[in-house]
């Protein structure tokens, strides 16, 4: 991508709010697969200034587009060597088995080990309409995976085992009974708790 996305206001202090709120296990926009980016143009650049932001006040190292109910195939990430935006991405190829503790900022509070591809090779195009193209490996790998299932409209409750599963079922069960906590409020106009 090109610049580094500023979020400081016109006076320069810095803006802490994240713009978006991130939409949670139950709402029907995280099953939807995301459409092709046609155009990439000042909208495009707007989305992913503010999915960084909303990712860094989690804080998170990625975030996919449908994560915040907008369906278009984009996700951001930053995996400690700053903010980087993918359109389009694709995964091309991918090697080996990595097992890893993986969690989603749309099923907050739970993670599991999971084994995916160790290795994979994206291509994407980014901010500037230029082709990138990663040989990812262990976390960014991961990061990779884990994202472009969002667009496919996959979350990782996919990749669970029987008794991973059944655990995580129980645990979402069980909060819904218990009603949304204030941080999952937004849960209530989406429809509550849809259990695949
Ligand atoms: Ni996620």
């Amino acid at each position: 991508m090109g610049a580094v996305p500023s979020f400081h206001s016109a006076d320069g202090t810095l803006i802490s709010m994240a713009p978006y709120t991130i939409r949670v296990f139950g709402d029907p926009v995280l099953k939807q697969r995301a459409s092709e980016i046609e155009n990439i143009d000042g909208t495009l650049v707007r989305l992913s200034e503010d999915m960084l932001a909303t990712m860094y006040d989690e804080p998170g190292i990625g975030l996919a587009a449908p994560q915040v109910g907008v369906q278009k195939r984009l996700f951001v990430y930053d995996i400690g060597e700053g903010p980087r935006v993918l359109v389009n991405p694709e995964i091309v190829e991918t090697d080996g088995e990595w097992l890893f503790d993986e969690g989603c900022l749309s099923i907050p509070g739970l993670s599991f080990e999971i084994v995916r591809p160790k290795t994979i090779h994206l291509v994407a195009h980014d901010l500037d309409g230029n082709e990138v193209s990663i040989e990812a490996d262990e976390l960014e790998a991961r990061l990779f995976q884990h994202e472009f299932d969002h667009l496919d409209g996959v979350l990782m409750l996919e990749h669970l085992d029987d008794d991973q599963r059944k655990h995580a079922l129980r645990v979402l069960r069980d909060r819904a009974m218990a009603g949304p906590p204030a941080a999952l409020d937004h849960r209530e106009k989406t429809g509550g708790l849809h259990l695949p």
